[in-house]
């Protein structure tokens, strides 16, 4: 049975950024998370309706960020390696950044073709010639692609199979659409990531579960999956790559042993961590509030850097909003102009030349790619321009 551990309270839809008028039809979600004992699963306690999630509005574009690029080129190229696969089918294809990697037919050998639910995203890999079944991933789905194309040598999906309540059913359906000797490959943020970084800004509406390697596992094993390799990724503040097969014909690599040890290690399978986990998010929460109130009654002029679900999340949990930040900047095209989610902090495109000379503190709403960012905004770092962060604790950088 589900047992809740954590309340976030209402949040506004994660990605849904928004203009002023459209402040009152702006909706709430209670966002608490859970631990079933059953099941090993952390999941929230209430799912949001896929439809109002992912649709023709999504704001979310993969290929924003070098780092992101980088991942995916790296993680085609690592899969045409390892599987040299014939067609390879990716779930929540986005805006493309994996599948460009592949050519567009089965006529050119190893090809790549895709779902995704957003149409605005999958007609932008449909205008490159990519065939995207604009659909949500289910058995429908997947019977589907099995009349067109037939089965598949490899599935691969990155930040989705996360997003899927009906986890048994996404998996099935996996295995179907799958060839005897097919591999079923997919990423998203880890639990153990999670707890040990205190990055509870990784529970929003879109994350269905945060998963650990147990669940997964389990699961896999009961939908007929053998999890035969897992890499760990830098991706979203630590991830997972699991590897599954429908057959034995793939060596269990000591990655598996070595997850799960350490999962143990960190006692993920036992309610009282995520309890211990919930004391911590509430410290994090006063920490931060108490720093930014220091620093704007200092005199101190603060912005967002990065328009997140992560800090839509973190901006509604702790109440910080417009008379704290002036503004968040971001790179995505679609959210400069609008408002933040819930907390309704404007949003404007990045200074070319970098942070603007009179803000004194950046709060890293897109903390996972610190290292970009600090490259990124050197001068503003050199003239003792200072970004926040909450994660693994509340502190300056
Ligand atoms: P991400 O952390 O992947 O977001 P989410 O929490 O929604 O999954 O998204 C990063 C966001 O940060 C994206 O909107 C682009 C923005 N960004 C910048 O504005 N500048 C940057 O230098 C980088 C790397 C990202």
């Amino acid at each position: 049975m589900k047992k809740q551990f954590l309340d976030l309270g209402k949040q506004p839809i994660a990605n849904n950024f928004l203009h002023e008028d459209q402040y009152e039809e702006e909706q709430f979600f209670n966002i608490s998370m859970g631990y079933d004992s059953d099941s090993g699963l952390v999941s929230l306690m209430e799912y949001v309706d896929k439809k109002v999630l992912f649709n023709e509005n999504y704001a979310y574009k993969s290929s924003m960020s070098t780092t992101m690029r980088d991942h995916f080129n790296h993680v085609a190229l690592s899969l045409k390696v390892q599987f040299d696969p014939g067609i390879v089918l990716e779930i929540g294809s986005n805006d493309g950044v994996f599948m460009t990697n592949f050519s567009m037919t089965p006529r050119d050998g190893m090809c790549c073709i895709s779902v995704e639910p957003c149409s605005n995203f999958a007609e932008i890999t449909r205008s490159k010639g990519y065939t995207t079944y604009d659909k949500f991933w289910d058995i429908d789905t997947a019977k589907e692609i099995i009349q067109d194309y037939g089965q598949v040598d490899l599935v691969y999906s990155a930040n989705c199979m996360c997003h899927i309540p009906e986890l048994r059913d996404a998996f099935k359906a996996v295995h179907e659409v799958l060839r005897p000797d097919g591999v079923f490959v997919f990423e998203d943020p880890s639990l153990s990531d999670m707890v040990e970084k205190c990055s509870y800004d990784q529970i929003y509406d879109e994350h269905a579960h945060i998963f650990s390697v147990m669940a997964l596992t389990k699961l896999l094993s009961d939908c007929g999956f053998v999890t035969f390799k897992i890499d760990h990724a830098k991706t979203h503040g630590g991830s997972n790559r699991i590897y599954a097969a429908k057959s034995n014909a793939y060596t269990v690599s000591a990655s598996v042993p070595e997850a799960l040890n350490n999962e143990y290690e960190l006692k993920l399978d036992k309610f009282e961590t995520y309890c211990e986990f919930a004391d911590r998010v509430q410290k994090s929460k006063k920490d931060l509030v108490d720093l930014l109130s220091s620093l704007k009654n200092d005199g101190n002029k603060i912005i967002g850097y990065g328009a997140t679900s992560k800090s839509t999340i973190v901006f509604n949990y702790c109440g910080v909003g417009v008379e704290t930040l002036d503004y968040i900047s971001d790179t995505t095209e679609c959210k400069q102009g609008m408002m933040s989610p819930g907390a309704h902090i404007p949003i404007i495109a990045p200074p070319e030349d970098g942070i603007a000379d009179d803000i004194n503190y950046a709060f890293l709403g897109a903390w996972n790619y610190e290292e970009e960012i600090l490259k990124k905004e050197s001068v503003f770092v050199e003239r003792g321009g200072k970004f926040i962060t909450h994660v693994p604790d509340v502190r300056t950088i």
